[in-house]
């Protein structure tokens, strides 16, 4: 066990939220530390959108406000998790240099205004970024106070992607470090096709808007180099912290599932992987979304802890319409968190705005006065609770199942001009995800190229890019005893995005003991019918003809050109075992296909509880944490260890295990 997050620094689970003590006068920060006192609050982020307060020209900062709020926190024991304040540009940054404003794809610049308006690439950018962090950093860098750096804020969340030319000046320098010559950029992005060949790097362009679709090599590695640019930013603000502030861990808050950035190379180099969510309490698979969110963090993080960076008390401000969560399910939905593997909550923000964009974003404290506020009452029972959960800081989840996640499959499978446009990854990954979640079954995820031996279980929904490593990597876990669930649309392209000749899926045939001979997606809307055993299902999205060569078929196609061929396959290899999904089954069925393949890796849910309580187990040093989650709106008893839990309705039990 690894112990707390933050070590000494905050022994606790970490609880509390971003703080902007610069949209209101100093008189009331004497009531927010009181509050926040009452509330239990024990680190705030600070300072993510104060750039132009901190810097209010080009050659003034101005620390001062900022000394008196950090002096007012540690007088009242509350820590820093300090922003680098970079997220947001000063109105004069943009004025002096409106090149460094982002373009859009189309030609269109993105004006000041909002916020996260820079250019990833832009040396006026990085370098007035760099100023500020290193002033913060030589101001602040070894206060007591200090427990994390903050850095930047949600990456990429407005501006993914920048098509200027200094963006395109970058890409061309980054083509470079990775095709190494001319030559092989044109042989990578197969520009014999429609006349595209380059005879000098400084032809080469982003792919900005075309008149059809622009080269799909040369988009997935703009993918790549967006992720990179912005990769870059946080890299030179960590650099700046690591020499100034040392010992201090840095993170950046991800957003969940987030396309634009590869987060698992963002990951490496964080010292703690952070997350921001923001369910729709108007979701019904809200709690199973966050639990995958969940799930990715602490993989991120190689299991590690991670922290809730972000969710919001009660309603947000940015959807069409911005449904409050139900009583108890802020709490509910935080301890989910906990559960699988979080060891820090917090949220956005402490106080409501009075002005501004989010100012009916709900907050910790309301624009009333907090005692008559249900959403006050609620964060102040859980601080409270939290203080309690000292033991389950470091502890960890072991899990027997892992779904492979890979960004850039991610983006090559969502490129245009595919046999169908209705197959998206994120979908994939849920069909595979939902049974589980259902079933209490907690899994990892993991790189297609990752060791993936501990597994018991290795999902692979969809792996459309495949390097030739990670697939040679399955073969082997499955030659050695693994079991594996691959979908349709694996295995066919390289990294570059070719495709892998010799009939489909090249690099898994073998593997899977069948060849497939021809794609035959559905009809928006339409399904096929199939049988699997004694039960009947449908096929969603996706058909294709396979012709085993090995493999035996455990369900058939029962309706349309299909009928009677193979639609779910299962191939002995080696030690293990290798089942092929050539549909994407209907949720019952899928259901079926991932218990049976449970069962044969011996896979076992985390406790036997009725449909709605979701169970997770965390594992300390001297006995575990099993948490129930009542996500059904009625009351339930919970059998566990011969004893009843009773769970109100969105209600938690936390049962202490003792090895
Ligand atoms: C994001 C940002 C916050 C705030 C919230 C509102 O997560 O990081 O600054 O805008 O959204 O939900």
């Amino acid at each position: 066990m690894a112990g707390p997050l933050l070590g000494a620094r905050l022994p606790h689970v970490l609880f509390g939220g971003d703080y902007s003590p610069e949209q209101w006068p100093e008189g009331v920060w004497e009531e927010d530390v009181r509050l926040m006192r009452e509330a239990g609050v024990n680190i705030v982020s600070l300072g993510i959108f104060s750039w132009s307060r901190i810097q209010p020209s080009p050659d003034r900062f101005d620390f001062e406000w900022l000394d008196r709020v950090i002096e007012l926190l540690h007088e009242n024991d509350i820590r820093l998790d300090l922003a680098t304040a970079t997220a947001s540009p000063p109105p004069w940054l943009s004025h002096r240099h409106p090149a460094m404003l982002p373009v859009l794809a189309d030609g269109v610049r993105l004006w000041p205004g909002g916020r996260q308006h820079y250019c990833p690439s832009s040396p006026f950018y990085r370098d007035a970024a760099v100023a500020l962090v290193t002033a913060m950093a030589n101001r602040y860098g070894r206060h007591p106070a200090l427990a994390m750096w903050h850095a930047g804020n949600e990456y990429g969340c407005h501006v993914p992607a920048c098509y200027c030319d200094v963006s395109a000046a970058h890409f061309r320098r980054w083509l470079r470090e990775r095709h190494g010559t001319l030559e092989e950029l044109n042989r990578a992005w197969g520009t014999d096709f429609w006349s595209q060949r380059y005879s000098d790097w400084e032809e080469i362009l982003p792919p900005r808007q075309t008149p059809t679709w622009p080269n799909p090599s040369q988009q997935l590695d703009y993918r790549r180099f967006c992720s990179d640019a912005l990769l870059e930013c946080y890299e030179l603000e960590r650099r700046v912290l690591a020499e100034l502030s040392p010992g201090i861990p840095v993170t950046t808050n991800f957003m969940r599932f987030f396309k634009p950035l590869d987060y698992w190379k963002w990951a490496d180099r964080e010292d703690i992987v952070s997350d921001d969510v923001y369910q729709d309490p108007a979701d019904p698979d809200a709690a199973m979304g966050s639990a995958m969110a969940a799930d990715l963090m602490r993989s991120l993080g190689g299991g590690r802890p991670w922290i809730l960076m972000e969710q919001t008390p009660s309603r947000v401000n940015w959807r069409p319409v911005n449904v409050a969560k139900a009583p108890g399910q802020m709490r509910l939905w935080s301890y989910q968190a906990v559960a699988r593997g979080a060891d820090g909550v917090m949220f956005f923000q402490w106080r409501q705005s009075r002005a501004g964009a989010e100012k009916f974003h709900s907050a910790m404290v309301p624009h009333g006065p907090p005692e008559t506020s249900p959403t006050w009452r609620e964060v102040v029972r859980l601080g409270r609770e939290l203080r309690e959960f000292d033991g389950v800081c470091g502890s960890r989840i072991h899990s027997a199942v892992a779904i492979l996640h890979d960004w850039e499959s991610w983006w090559a499978l969502e490129l245009p001009s595919k046999p169908t446009a209705l197959l998206s990854h994120l979908p994939q990954l849920e069909s595979y995800y939902r049974p589980l979640f259902e079933a209490n079954v907690v899994p990892d995820f993991a790189r297609p190229g990752d060791d993936l031996s501990a597994y018991s279980l290795v999902l692979a929904p969809s792996l459309y890019l495949v390097g030739d490593g990670a697939a040679a990597g399955l073969a082997r876990y499955v030659d050695a005893g693994g079991t594996l669930v691959m979908s349709f649309f694996s295995g066919i392209v390289d990294e570059f995005e070719h495709v892998r000749l010799g009939g489909y899926p090249a690099p898994f045939r073998e593997l899977l003991g069948l060849r497939v001979e021809d794609f035959l997606p559905l009809p928006q809307g339409e399904t096929v019918d199939l049988v699997l055993g004694d039960r009947r299902g449908r096929g969603e999205i996706w058909s294709e003809l396979v012709t085993p060569a090995g493999a035996e078929t455990v369900a058939r196609f029962s309706s349309g050109g299909l009928q009677g061929q193979p639609a779910v396959t299962r191939h002995r290899f080696g030690r293990g075992t290798a089942y092929y999904l050539a549909t994407r089954p209907d949720g019952a069925s899928m259901a079926s296909i991932l218990a049976e393949a449970c069962r044969g890796a011996g896979v076992e849910a985390v406790a036997s509880v009725p449909a709605g309580v979701e169970a997770v187990r965390r594992q300390g040093d001297d006995g575990s944490f099993l948490f129930l989650l009542n996500h059904a709106d009625a009351g339930v008893e919970v059998p566990v260890g011969g004893q009843r839990v009773s769970l109100g309705p969105r209600d938690v039990a936390v049962v202490r295990e003792t090895s």
